[in-house]
């Protein structure tokens, strides 16, 4: 009898073909609709592997009922939605999707960075909103990326790739990680700061940081009054690494400019959520590494990683 595979989410049948030649394969038929709890604890109970998106809760609870389990695939580089430590205690390998992501998720930070300093997002709704009456000196004038000093914080391979970008817009290069990264600084002319000296300094604080103990709400009231009146704060990472009133509070006192958002504290945003009132807030709905080709490549990635352990064979990228 084939192993039973349970996949959280619709995924393009293209990607599934090594997996489907493995295991029955049982695919939770919706896009955008996630699987609710009682269905996911009862595929849980029967499946030898998973495959789950960030936005599936993997606590203690359900992997504790998981008792033929032996792998979960999260189609993410982040894995803060899993119990890590449950799912080593019961020798369930965990894997995630760490590097055919980098450089999709830094043209996203990226994306973010100019369209919240330039107004992108604000300038196209006024054409399209029939609002372009005549050209204007300062009609919807932004700020500077070029030349400004960037602050990453997490420089992990996410935020090297940001740097990489930085650097062709001749941008100063600050970085906050929790090691020192000695290539970076040469190779990128990174800057190592400790977290409030980056906050002082930079123009943009782009946050690419993962939610753990040390991470979360690491962006509070103290972090954005530091920060320049002018600085852009950019999140990437989590959402979580934010306390949300505080930057409502930092935005509306104008403490600092603006934010670009791509993901939240809670995913989906409450359509009425104050951050979505503000103009100098540029919100997206997570979609970080979403292009076709990375997709498809993540997708392709968690499916091998899900064979290579039901063959008894290494995965690529477990989460160590
Ligand atoms: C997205 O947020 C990811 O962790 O891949
Ligand atoms: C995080 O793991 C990253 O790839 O930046």
């Amino acid at each position: 009898q084939k192993p039973y595979v349970f996949i959280t989410r619709k995924l393009p049948d293209e990607t599934l073909v090594e997996l489907n030649q493995i295991a029955e394969v049982k695919m939770w038929p919706h896009e955008e609709e996630a699987v609710p709890r009682d269905v996911l604890l009862a595929e849980a109970r029967k499946a030898d592997g998973l495959l789950t998106m960030l936005s599936d809760n993997f606590d203690a609870e359900l992997l504790q009922q998981a008792s033929s389990l032996k792998v979960v695939a999260n189609l993410a580089v982040g894995y803060d939605n899993i119990d890590i430590k449950t799912a080593s205690n019961l020798g369930i390998t965990v894997c995630n999707t760490p590097d055919v992501l980098t450089d999709s998720t830094a043209d996203l930070a990226f994306s973010l960075i100019l369209a919240t300093a330039r107004r992108i997002v604000e300038s196209a709704n006024y054409v399209k909103e029939g609002k372009w009456n005549s050209w204007g000196p300062l009609l919807l004038a932004g700020a500077d990326v070029h030349h400004k000093t960037i602050g990453i914080v997490g420089m992990g391979r996410i935020g090297e790739a940001v740097a990489r970008r930085a650097k062709g817009f001749d941008m100063k290069i600050l970085y906050h990680n929790r090691n020192r990264k000695p290539e970076a600084e040469v190779s990128l002319n990174a800057e190592y700061k400790d977290f409030h000296e980056l906050l002082k300094q930079s123009d943009f604080v782009v946050s690419l940081a993962p939610l753990t103990a040390e991470t979360k709400g690491m962006f509070n009231r103290e972090a954005f009054q530091s920060m320049k009146e002018s600085a852009i704060f950019i999140n990437v990472g989590r959402g979580a690494a934010v306390d949300e009133s505080a930057l409502i509070e930092a935005l509306q006192n104008k403490t600092i400019a603006g934010a670009g958002l791509d993901v939240f504290e809670k995913e989906p945003i409450d359509p009425k959520h104050s951050l979505l009132m503000m103009k100098q807030v540029v919100a997206l709905p997570h979609i970080g590494s979403a292009s076709v080709e990375t997709r498809m490549k993540m997708a392709e990635l968690a499916c091998r990683n899900i064979v290579n352990i039901l063959n008894g064979k290494e995965p690529e990228t477990p989460v160590t």
